[in-house]
């Protein structure tokens, strides 16, 4: 066993159980998961922890729209989370539910402590609330008229609440920032932060009486706290934070919490404060990476447009995906995913360059050494050497790569091995010194050097693929010893170890025949196998307010003054409207005409840069290559006629 290094503590965010998760939140968890399994290697006594989010305004919306309430609507939606870390062989050490009684009362504990200090008072709240991303904005922080952060539109809300005095923490906050260059990284964020601080940091509201799922303020039980102040304190509350202290003392600060790029603000400014307010130590630090874009954006379940990982996982196996993941993207950076690219990492490197080596090292030692690993011999040459100094260097690049969470360019340096023992097989072309016996000797060494070679990397890619590992160690004959980080840096450790053939450790895969497959299940699944995330029921009589009609679209032009709009004429009967739609980055102008679409023709005329619009066409979602656009809603019945 390694030497005991200390404690590491690392966190996910905890997801929002609103619906099943896609390949963009198992992108975190696997950085981390990966992380924790490196750091365990190396000997530190880790902490990872990852949970669900689960209250707030959404997941309320969500589940009355299901007429279930918000508890049964998470519950069944953890179980597929959880599920889900569980195929994906996620090695967290506690799973932290905000639902949960240790969390609830530790929170109202939090929150007392800040009360006490005099750090909460109650007011007024009036500005505008992003629900999806449950965020207060003010009117100055939006952008045209929308939430900053996702772009969705925001609600105004109005009402008595509790506030924190997040500004009295402002220049400790930036002191923050200025002393410790690494508690945010990457430097792009840090300057974002530092900059938000500058304009003026506001006093924050906390509390929330418009609904109630979420955890009673404890001195007004009319108020529920702020779902991002009951989600960010997860972190001591899993500790056992402040009633039961023991994991608290042991692992807090944290070292690392591992976020997506949209919610550093939250970690690096609101998160540090409270902890300020309460006294308590900041983590160590906090690390924003970037997403996982498709080509027609960023994935979301309600645009339909999400990759499913555990379809993936079927397919090509939990260590392939992981691979990809870790090798493909940079972090901190935004990075397109594709399953073309996906397929071919998993061909050309684990398949061709990691299979490929494993297979031949393990048939020819079968075949010239009856599958015994072959002793060292005299027969040395400068080749030899170079392979060795290749194998036990690369450890310590990867550990330098794993310091900066570079999982990329840990994982090359490992590919920097099993490429040079690939040209290291052509290089000593062992089925030419098997025709002789008096090249025996150097046989020996060459298959004894590959093995060594192959063990390291079997060391070197646990943190990463595990299974993967274990395959490989059990093909070398290694099943019997514990894979121990100190032992990539030595070589000449085989002692004639038995090796055994198994199946391909990566199958070769048809890429044609893989791409024509995923775009048939991606169609299938971004439609009706998607289940519905719906806005709340109406009542009838709302809907029958509205007056569905057709139309025919005369003609079609460019709003000259905004590029994303079109200003179509719309005959109804005997009357023809301007209509004005959002549609010009979907639509040429040109082949709109003629369409018969369905009008809302009663919507009260607006003025949309300038020109009036007299209601509203329909337009339906659509994801074609991975890249959203709509369609007209269109019908074959003559204008005018009335939609039901
Ligand atoms: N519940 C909050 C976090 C509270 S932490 C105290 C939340 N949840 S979330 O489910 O919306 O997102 C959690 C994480 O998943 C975020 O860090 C986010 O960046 C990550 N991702 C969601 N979609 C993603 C991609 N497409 N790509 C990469 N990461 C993505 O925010």
């Amino acid at each position: 066993m390694a030497e005991n290094k200390g404690k590491y503590y690392i966190s996910t965010p905890i997801y929002y159980p609103s619906s099943n998760l896609h390949i963009g939140h198992t992108y975190c968890t696997v950085m981390a998961d990966a992380m924790a399994r490196f750091k365990r290697l190396q000997g530190y006594d880790v902490m990872f922890l990852t949970g669900t989010d689960e209250h707030g305004q959404k997941i309320q919306t969500l589940a009355d729209a299901k007429h279930i309430s918000p508890q049964d609507y998470v519950d069944e939606v953890v179980a597929g989370i959880k599920d889900l870390w569980k195929t994906m062989e996620i090695s967290y050490d506690d799973f932290i539910r905000t639902t949960e009684e240790r969390h609830v009362k530790r929170v109202q504990a939090l929150f007392m402590k800040m009360y006490e200090k005099g750090d909460i008072y109650k007011g007024e709240y009036e500005g505008w609330y992003c629900t999806p991303c449950e965020s207060f904005w003010t009117e100055n922080q939006l952008v045209d008229g929308k939430c900053p952060d996702c772009g969705r539109p925001v609600t105004k809300a109005k009402e008595e609440a509790y506030f924190f005095k997040m500004s009295k923490y402002a220049d400790k906050l930036l002191e923050n920032f200025e002393k410790n260059p690494q508690f945010l990284q990457p430097d792009t964020r840090r300057n974002e932060m530092m900059a938000f601080i500058n304009q003026g940091l506001e006093d924050l509201c906390i509390s929330r009486s418009t609904f109630n799922w979420g955890i009673p303020v404890p001195l007004d039980e009319k108020h529920v706290i702020y779902v991002w102040l009951d989600a960010l304190s997860n972190y001591i509350t899993a500790l056992g934070w402040p009633d039961e202290p023991e994991k608290y003392d042991k692992y807090w600060p944290a070292d690392v919490h591992l976020v997506g790029k949209e919610i550093v603000r939250f970690h690096s400014i609101i998160w540090p404060a409270m902890l300020m307010s309460a006294d308590l130590p900041l983590p160590k630090q906090v690390l924003g990476h970037g997403w996982l874009l498709l080509e027609g954006g960023k994935m979301s379940k309600s645009k339909g447009n999400v990759v499913d990982p555990v379809m993936l996982i079927d397919r090509y196996g939990i260590d392939a995906l992981k691979y990809f993941l870790l090798r493909e993207y940079t972090f901190g950076q935004d990075g397109i995913f594709t399953n073309e690219v996906m397929l071919k990492r998993m061909n050309y490197d684990l398949a061709n360059d990691l299979g490929n080596l494993v297979s031949r090292t393990v048939s020819m030692i079968e075949k010239y050494n009856g599958g015994y690993v072959p002793e060292l011999t005299d027969s040395r040459e400068a080749v030899d050497e170079e392979l060795k100094q290749v194998s036990i260097g690369a450890a310590s690049k990867v550990e330098s790569n794993m310091d900066k969470f570079a999982f990329n360019m840990a994982l090359e340096e490992i590919w920097v091995v099993v490429r040079r023992a690939n040209k290291y097989i052509d290089e000593t072309a062992p089925w030419i010194l098997a025709k002789e016996e008096a090249t025996k000797p150097r046989l020996d060494n060459v298959l004894h050097n590959l093995a060594e070679a192959i063990r390291i990397v079997s060391i070197l890619i646990h943190p990463f693929m595990h299974t993967t590992s274990d395959e490989i160690r059990k093909q070398m004959g290694l099943w019997y010893a514990d894979v121990a980080w100190e032992d990539a840096f030595e070589f000449e450790m085989m002692q004639g170890e038995q090796v055994k053939k198994g199946n391909a450790i990566f199958p070769r895969l048809d890429i044609e025949k893989e791409l024509n497959e995923l775009e048939a299940l991606n169609k299938s699944e971004c439609g009706a196998n998607t289940p519905l995330e719906l806005k709340s029921e109406i009542e009838y009589e709302d809907f029958d307010k509205i007056d569905f009609r057709v139309g025919t679209i005369l003609s079609a032009e460019k709003h000259p003054k905004a590029d994303k709009l079109l200003v179509f004429q719309v005959k109804m009967g005997t009357e023809t409207r301007q209509v004005v739609s959002g549609v010009a980055e979907d639509f040429k102008p040109e082949e709109c005409v003629g369409k018969k679409v369905v009008v809302v023709a009663n919507l009260k005329p607006r003025k949309l840069r300038g020109l009036e619009s007299k209601g509203m066409l329909l337009f339906s979602d659509n994801t074609v290559d991975g890249k959203e656009r709509c369609e007209f809603v269109t019908t074959i019945a003559d204008d005018g006629n009335s939609v039901t």
